[in-house]
């Protein structure tokens, strides 16, 4: 049966009952209403003919009884009267009558047995009629006694004809409400249900061909009958797009990378793709920062996944490198341009840096861009702060940069721009605005979080504004793009294409990709042949013994769940005892951001924590928490990466983290296990690491203990593979990728 035919014939049905139940009660009412009305004509008649009948009966006046009923009985609507004796045999009556009470009515003869009235409805020669006897008493003897009865017989046929009537009246009426009900249903149906539904299958056929768009906006009303089957066919459609631009980039990746990329091929490629043109890259870290030492000053490398990722690539390709000076010895060693050629040791790229006030620092660095920006990206329960004044001073630095860079590509033709970061989310739409042609790109280092957080923002639109003017956003994850998407979707008018990933708004297009960012495997090339001897020294100079070494590496940050991790490395001493006093777990921690009060609260925790824990569990050369607090070059971090069992990446929330990937490219002898946070972008990549919940501190135990006794061949097993996946998505192929998709938008 169609569904038009099923929901007209329910709606009649559905009509003719409720409209029978109403008739039926309307009806019964009407019956009731007549036949009491009759009733109580017929007692009212009978009183007022009574008394006189009586005295005409005593008095022998027949003549005139028979005149009176004659002249009653030829009322509307009464069929006669007749006067009864005491026996029942008819005293008189009026003539049309006569023929038909031959024979006394039943009620005739109870009322003058029981000396009460009697009515009843009945047919008398197939007339229906209305019988109404009151019995006769006389008073003539001082005592009532009955002397007859007095009966009317009222015409009751019309109560039926005025059923019949109602009854034909209210099928009249069905008819037309039902008939009107339909034709109403029909056309709601068929323009609200049926061409919605024409339209939709329209476009779920267009997406099966391929052509993926937005719903067409007739059939998609908020709260509409479509609403739920629109809305999951459109998230359906973002995860096909997804899956189709993963497998393409794959593809496109499969196909342009023949082989492994390292520092010689980029530099051939950059070559070849950009001719005699730079690179551009800006951020708000510099690679290399100049400090005091006594009297010397010294070189150092500010720790941060940032600048360990884009050094090599600048090694590798000369560009210039714009950045905040923020050595105190920054100043002393630049040319009358503020540059530098770095490294120190082997200068290959131009560092120019640019200064700040105290007040710039502190409102844009320290106060809008990490007190506002980094906790509302990074989901950690540490509540953002937006301050009107830290915005104007973001704002300002961020013009600051755009004006340093656009003064360097004066005489350079679509210049290549790298913009990293969150602190200069601005810059793109600053350097467009006087330089359409440069090519810029965007890379975001932090996640991005769905758009209800990011509308925590007092500013989140401007922010979206700026660096939608970049021709290439890119993340570390997919997942941190879907979010991108929907945040720009939720804030401006945009029109988003979930197959190619980009975004047109007023004519220019943003494409938006992931690039997971790596290392540079060489970087952490570490002779191992003498590993157990380094094993020995690192111990000794640290003053303890273990025979088995888990290291972590990190800055001190909230979001790095160090906490957790020493409450896991507590529980896991208390759970598996047979490890107190041969497993010691070694922390680096560089101060990070220090004149932001959390900042300096979770390093004392930090501290405290790690002290509580050595003091419940430490003996003569044991210690269970090494706390290497301060800036460790790399060449420092390596050995220990090289000589741990278990590297520890336990972050709350992290964009990629690149210690996961910095301890994996040091094991070059396939030794160790990572455990690694669910809530880091690596994990996505290392399917083959232990993957934990930070917050889980009872898992967090078992994966130390599964990460020590986990089979030795397993283990290799795991390692090499990750390797694998590193060397081939090195950082050298990153920033190869980025270039790529950067010149082909
Ligand atoms: C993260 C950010 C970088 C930043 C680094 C170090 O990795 O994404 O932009 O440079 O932390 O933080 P800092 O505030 O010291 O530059």
């Amino acid at each position: 049966m169609k569904l038009t035919f099923r929901l007209i014939f329910s709606l009649f049905l559905g009509i003719t009952i409720v409209v029978a139940i109403f008739s039926y009660i309307q009806i019964t009412d009407e019956r009731d209403r007549l036949q009491g009305e009759i009733e109580r004509r017929s007692i009212i008649l009978a009183e007022t003919l009574k008394e006189s009948i009586v005295t005409l009966i005593e008095t022998g006046q027949f003549d005139r009884l028979n005149r009176i009923l004659e002249k009653f009985g030829s009322r509307e609507r009464l069929k006669g009267v007749a006067v009864f004796d005491a026996l029942g045999n008819v005293i008189s009556s009026n003539s049309s009558l006569k023929s038909q009470i031959s024979k006394p009515p039943v009620e005739v003869i109870n009322a003058l047995a029981e000396k009460s009235p009697k009515s009843k409805f009945i047919k008398i020669d197939k007339e229906k009629l209305y019988i109404y006897v009151t019995p006769l008493f006389s008073e003539a003897f001082e005592e009532e006694y009955l002397i007859g009865a007095l009966a009317f017989f009222q015409d009751s046929s019309y109560i039926d004809i005025r059923v019949k009537e109602l009854w034909k009246q209210n099928l009249i009426r069905l008819l037309a409400l039902t008939i009107s009900i339909v034709a109403v249903s029909i056309i709601v149906i068929k323009w609200n249900i049926k061409a919605p539904i024409v339209r939709m299958a329209e476009w779920l056929k267009e997406l099966r061909k391929g052509n993926i768009n937005n719903p067409p906006s007739d059939i998609y009303v908020k709260g509409d009958i479509l609403a739920p089957l629109v809305k999951e066919v459109t998230s359906l459609i973002k995860t096909l797009s997804m899956i189709k631009a993963k497998a393409e980039e794959e593809e496109r990746l499969r196909a342009t990378s023949n082989s492994l990329w390292n520092a010689e091929k980029l530099k051939e490629f950059i070559r070849e793709e950009l001719g005699n043109k730079k690179l551009y890259i800006l951020s708000n870290r510099e690679p290399y920062m100049h400090v005091r030492d006594g009297e010397q000053i010294k070189c150092i490398v500010p720790p941060g996944g940032l600048v360990t990722a884009l050094d090599p690539v600048m090694k590798a390709c000369d560009g210039v490198w714009i950045a905040h000076g923020a050595g105190e010895a920054d100043r002393e060693v630049v040319d009358r341009d503020d540059k530098i050629k770095v490294p120190p040791e082997r200068p290959s790229y131009t560092l120019k840096r640019i200064w700040l006030t105290k007040e710039e620092e502190k409102r844009y660095y320290y106060g809008f861009s990490n007190e506002g920006l980094w906790p509302l990206c990074h989901i950690t329960y540490v509540r953002p702060i937006f301050r009107k004044d830290d915005w104007i001073e973001y704002q300002r630095v961020n013009e600051k940069f755009a004006n340093a860079l656009l003064d360097e590509i004066k005489e350079e033709s679509s210049p290549l721009v790298l913009v990293q970061d969150y602190h200069l989310a601005l810059v793109p739409l600053l350097i467009k605005q006087k330089r359409p042609d440069a090519k810029i790109a965007l890379f975001w280092h932090i996640p991005w979080p769905n758009p209800e957080v990011f509308g925590i923002c007092p500013w989140a639109r401007e922010i979206l504004i700026g660096m939608l003017a970049a021709n290439l956003i890119g993340f570390h994850i997919q997942f941190y793009c879907n979010n991108f998407l929907d945040t720009v979707d939720r804030f401006l008018e945009s029109k988003i294409d979930w197959e190619h990933f980009s975004i047109e708004r007023r004519g220019h297009v943003t494409t938006v990709r992931p690039f997971p960012i790596s290392v540079s495997i060489e970087d952490f090339a570490f002779d191992s042949h003498n590993k157990d001897e380094i094993r020995k020294k690192l111990l000794k100079e640290l003053g303890i013994k273990a025979d088995y070494i888990a290291v972590g590496v990190d800055r001190i940050d909230y979001t790095k769940g160090i906490l957790e991790r020493f409450l896991g490395i507590e529980r896991f001493l208390e759970k598996y005892p047979e490890f107190v006093g041969k497993f010691s777990f070694i922390q680096f921690g560089s101060p990070s951001r220090t004149h932001i009060k959390q900042y300096r609260e979770i390093m004392e925790a930090v501290e405290e924590l790690a002290d509580k824990i050595n003091w419940k569990f430490q003996g003569n050369s044991y210690k269970p928490i090494i706390f290497l607090k301060g800036h460790y070059p790399h060449s420092k971090i390596i050995p220990f990466y090289k000589i741990a069992d278990v590297c520890m990446v336990t972050s709350l929330h992290d964009g990629m983290n690149l210690v996961a990937k910095e301890f994996v490219a040091s094991k070059d002898d396939n030794s160790g296990m990572l455990i690694l946070s669910q809530f880091a972008g690596a994990s996505r990549e290392f399917k083959d690491a232990i993957i934990i919940n930070p917050y889980d501190i009872e898992s967090l135990a078992d994966a130390i203990y599964e990460a020590l006794t986990m089979d030795e061949e397993e283990k290799r097993e795991k390692m090499a593979r990750m390797r694998a996946y590193i060397i081939e998505r090195n950082i050298y192929r990153w920033i190869r990728d980025i270039i790529v998709a950067l010149v082909s938008v």
